[in-house]
């Protein structure tokens, strides 16, 4: 009887260990431990054995019962094992769900959007450092030497005449060191303001500065090349009005207002009753900045302005927090996937 055990136990766990599939471990199972599998019989068995050797048999078999059970399980859980390691291998199968896009970020992508539409007036593109020196940021931009924005409320100085700029004009004067006109070009990127943040302020945002320099250049040009920009990015016929400003490298200088786009000029909580939105400054290139990049004595006229990236970036999508930007929360911008 004994030698019966052991030779069934060798059988078993020898078939169960070859059976391929859930299949092929289930007939096994049935032809083991089923009602007329072996296993079975021989527990049938039992009561004709002399009753001195029922107790040992029966323990033997009831070993080997465990035995079978924790063998199918082994062997049902590599079969499962193998089957996902398959799957994964299987590059015909679709992706596990959910695949989660990237997006692009608002500010990068209205930036691009925006230097898009003046290429497609002959603009081109340059860029200059964040860390600037002192005269390209206010000197030869024609800032008098005591003029309160070089002041440190706004300015954040690193040294004594080194700063992080607070505006991107002074690429227009490095572009003209370097260039003689006709020129178009715009300048985007980041500027750093001492300011405490608030839902319009923070202390780093953008700015893209446009500079046309030719003979005969008026401020006509600037109040076209306004008009087709402001209708290619907010869409449609959008009214805008120059007010008069101060700009130390611009005379005259004037700050563009456009329609507010919410109500329509009847006045609303976005344009503060006015009906007019502030979108930029800008006005006729100075003399002096002219004379401090070398360019001779009134040979060129030109203008130039100055626009918040953010800030249109918010009037177009309804943002009312400029600081959403900066705090990369996905909840905020997962809602630009497909829009921009
Ligand atoms: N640099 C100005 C600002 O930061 C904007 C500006 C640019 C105004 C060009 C006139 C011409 O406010």
């Amino acid at each position: 009887m004994h030698e019966a055990i052991a030779r069934l136990r060798a059988e078993g766990l020898a078939r169960i260990d070859q059976a391929a599939t859930n299949e092929a471990l289930e007939a096994v199972r049935l032809a083991l431990l089923g009602r007329k599998g072996e296993l079975t019989r021989l527990l049938r068995g039992l009561v004709d054995l002399e009753p001195a050797q029922r107790p040992a048999v029966g323990a033997a078999l009831n070993e080997l019962k465990l035995e079978f059970g924790a063998a199918l399980g082994r062997r049902q859980s590599e079969l499962a094992e193998h089957h996902t390691a398959a799957a994964v291998c299987d590059l015909t199968l679709p992706g596990l769900p959910p695949v989660v896009l990237g997006t692009a970020h608002p500010l990068p992508s209205v930036l691009e959007e925006i230097c898009d539409i003046f290429y497609g007036m002959g603009y081109d593109r340059d860029e200059g450092p964040e860390v600037e020196l002192e005269y390209y940021n206010f000197t030869a931009l024609n800032f008098p030497p005591d003029h309160p924005a070089r002041d440190l409320q706004d300015t954040f100085f690193l040294g004594t005449d080194i700063l992080l700029r607070t505006q991107t004009s002074p690429v227009q004067v490095r572009t003209m060191e370097r260039r003689s006109p006709p020129l178009a070009y715009v300048f985007p990127g980041r500027v750093y303001r001492n300011e405490n943040a608030d839902a319009s302020h923070s202390s780093e945002f953008f700015q893209i500065e446009g500079l046309r320099v030719d003979r005969d250049i008026s401020l006509v040009d600037l109040r076209e090349t306004v008009a087709a920009f402001v209708g290619s990015f907010f869409g449609g016929e959008r009214p805008t009005r120059f007010r008069p400003h101060y700009f130390p490298f611009t005379e005259p200088s004037v700050e563009v207002d456009m329609q507010c786009m919410k109500c329509g000029g009847r006045g609303c909580g976005i344009c503060g009753q006015s009906g007019w939105l502030e979108i930029m400054g800008a006005g006729m290139v100075h003399p002096n900045v002219f004379k401090a990049v070398g360019y001779p004595d009134d040979a060129y006229t030109g203008f130039a302005f100055g626009m918040g990236i953010d800030r249109l970036a918010m009037l177009k999508y309804g943002i009312d927090d400029i600081r959403l930007f900066y705090e990369n929360d996905l909840r905020f911008l997962r809602q630009f996937r497909g829009v921009l």
